[in-house]
């Protein structure tokens, strides 16, 4: 007797473990894989000669998100972009760690967005100063932010540190050089991102 109602006492566990971790289970997965598809995102770059623009809009198509263009509100030239020149523009912009070149527009409600990939060119081994004009303009704070470039070989490194004075009271997470990275590697890249938050 003693032996039946101890089997029945196991067996009501049993089951009843079955059905917590049968309901629980589907739950649990259902919110990880939610995670990545409730979050709005917002793909920003700024490109002088195009190569960046064609990153962020691989960018883009792999996660979905709204693309923006930072313009500058004076153009940069083929003259201000001449960097075998000491004087041009960029040179001495970027050389003044100071300059804040101004951007014409802005994103509308940037509030509504968790998650912003932000694209640049190299210059000088760090992002360009329009990019500090650009993050200092909003409040990012609670923001998770996504850096990404194309360079002619530096790569991402020497840039961060900026990215993270000016992203203030924002998550700045590992930046990655895209330079003649293939759609399906920069989905992957950018995919892996919007799941780790
Ligand atoms: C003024 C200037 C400075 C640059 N400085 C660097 C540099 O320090 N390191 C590097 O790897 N590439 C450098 N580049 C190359 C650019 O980062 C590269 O061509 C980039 O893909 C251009 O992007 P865009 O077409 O979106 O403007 C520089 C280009 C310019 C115009």
């Amino acid at each position: 007797m003693m032996k039946l109602k101890k089997r029945m006492k196991w067996m009501n566990f049993l089951l009843m473990l079955s059905l917590v971790l049968g309901l629980a289970l589907p739950l649990v997965n259902a919110s990880a894989a939610d995670k990545s598809k409730k979050q709005k995102v917002l793909v920003v770059y700024f490109s002088a000669t195009g190569t960046t623009k064609s990153a962020a809009k691989k960018v883009k198509d792999a996660t979905g998100g709204k693309l923006y263009e930072i313009k500058a509100a004076d153009p940069y030239t083929d003259e201000d972009l001449d960097y075998n020149n000491d004087n041009c523009r960029v040179n001495v912009e970027q050389k003044d760690g100071t300059a804040r070149p101004k951007i014409k527009g802005k994103v509308k409600n940037i509030r509504k967005y968790d998650v912003i990939f932000i694209g640049y060119p190299i210059w000088h081994s760090k992002e360009p100063m329009i990019i500090r004009t650009f993050l200092e303009s909003y409040n990012l704070k609670g923001k998770r932010i996504v850096p990404f470039c194309t360079s002619g070989g530096s790569g991402i490194s020497g840039s961060m540190k900026g990215i993270k004075a000016s992203a203030k009271g924002a998550k700045v997470e590992k930046g990655k050089d895209l330079t003649d990275s293939s759609s399906k590697s920069v989905a992957n890249w950018a995919k892996k991102k919007l799941k780790q938050s």
